[in-house]
C-alpha cells in the first residue's frame, strides 16, 4: 500500500486543475562538477536512486542478449549503465553521453568496476549519425531524455533510435513524465531530502519540472517506435514513462538470483520505494516479474 503523501498526491494529480508548464533544466548538458558529484553519489550502491536502477535494470535484461551490442543514451556517469554491463558480462555496452565530465566519471567508475564491456563516446542522442542504420541490437536510455530541450528534439532522438535499432531489436526507454502541479513536484523533489545531497534535491526538481508530458510521449512514440515497443506510465499518475520492446529472453536462473540478491540487499526504504515503482507500474501495464517479492 503506498505511503498517504504519496495516495495525497495522487488524489490531487486527479482533481487539479493546475498545468505546471515544462521548465527546461538550466544543465541541459550536465558538466557542472559538484552538481555531477551530487549526481553520482545518488546513484551509487546505497544511494536514494538505488531501487530505481535495480527496477529499470531488471527491466532493461528482459530485453538484451548475450553476444549483442546496446547503445545506452545519455548513460551520465554510467550509474546504471555499469549495473546493467555488471549483470551481463557477454553483451557489449556503447554508453553515449554529450558531457565530458560525466563520462570522465563514467569512465573511471568503469574502470573501478574493472568492466571489459563498456565502452563510452562523447554525441548527442539527437544525432546517431556514428552508427548505421539497424547496426544496433538494443536502445536503452534512463532518466535522460527531459534534458532535451524540445519536444522536436524528442522527436529527432526517437527518429533516431527508429533508425539505428535491428527489426526485432530491445528498447527500453524510461523517463520522468510531466506532473500537472508543483506542489506533486515538489512532493517528490523533496520526498528524500534528508537522505540525499543537497545540490541533488534541486537537480531533480529541475528534472521533473523539465519532464516531457505523457501526451508528448505519446505523440513521439506513435511517429517512430509504435513498431519497436509498447509506451507505459505509472498508474493514476505518469510519475514514469517507459517505452519497452517485448521481453526477447526468459532470463537465466543465475541473473533472477542476482536480482532478487540486490533487490533483498536494499534497505527497507529503499525496498518500499521498489515495491511502489512495481505496483504503479504493473497497474499501468508494465509487469516485473523479476523484482517481485
Ligand atoms: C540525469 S542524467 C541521466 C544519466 C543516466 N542515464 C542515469 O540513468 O543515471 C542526464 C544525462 O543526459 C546528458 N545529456 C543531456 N542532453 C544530451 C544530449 N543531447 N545528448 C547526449 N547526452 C545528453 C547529460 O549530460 C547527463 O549526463
Amino acid at each position: 500500500m503506498p505511503s498517504l503523501p504519496v495516495l495525497r498526491v495522487l488524489a490531487r494529480e486527479l482533481l487539479t486543475a493546475e498545468r505546471a508548464p515544462r521548465i527546461l533544466e538550466p544543465d541541459l548538458v550536465m558538466d557542472d562538477p559538484h552538481k555531477v558529484a551530487a549526481y553520482v553519489q545518488a546513484g551509487r550502491p546505497g544511494g536514494v536512486m538505488a531501487a530505481v536502477y535495480l527496477f529499470h535494470c531488471a527491466q532493461i535484461c528482459e530485453v538484451i542478449q548475450p553476444g549483442e551490442t546496446v547503445i545506452d543514451l545519455a548513460c551520465g556517469p554510467a550509474n546504471q549503465l555499469a549495473l546493467v554491463a555488471q549483470l551481463n558480462p557477454d553483451t557489449r555496452f556503447i554508453g553515449i553521453d554529450l558531457s565530458a565530465e560525466m563520462l570522465g566519471r563514467a569512465r573511471a567508475y568503469i574502470a573501478e568496476l574493472g568492466l571489459k564491456n563498456v565502452e563510452l563516446r562523447q554525441g548527442d542522442i539527437a544525432c546517431l549519425d556514428g552508427f548505421d542504420a539497424s547496426s544496433v541490437d538494443a536502445v536503452t536510455s534512463t532518466v535522460a531524455l527531459h534534458h532535451l530541450p524540445s519536444v522536436e528534439h524528442l522527436h529527432r532522438t526517437f527518429a533516431q533510435i527508429a533508425r539505428v535499432l535491428r527489426p526485432g531489436g530491445g528498447l527500453y526507454l524510461v523517463d520522468f513524465g510531466h506532473l500537472k502541479a508543483e506542489k506533486s513536484i515538489e512532493y517528490f523533489a523533496n520526498q528524500y531530502r534528508d537522505r540525499q545531497p543537497e545540490l541533488f534535491t534541486l537537480d531533480y526538481l529541475y528534472s521533473l519540472r523539465a519532464a516531457f508530458r505523457l501526451a508528448d510521449f505519446d505523440v513521439a512514440h506513435a511517429a517512430y517506435l509504435k513498431h519497436a515497443g509498447r509506451l507505459f506510465s505509472t498508474f493514476l499518475a505518469p510519475f514514469f514513462v517507459a517505452i519497452k520492446s517485448p521481453a526477447r529472453r526468459q532470463l537465466p536462473p543465475e541473473l533472477k538470483r542476482q536480482l532478487a540478491t540486490a533487490r533483498d540487499k536494499l534497505p527497507l526504504h529503499h525496498r518500499r520505494d521498489m515495491q511502489d515503482l512495481i505496483t504503479f507500474f504493473r497497474f499501468g501495464g508494465l509487469g516485473s516479474s523479476a523484482l517481485r517479492a
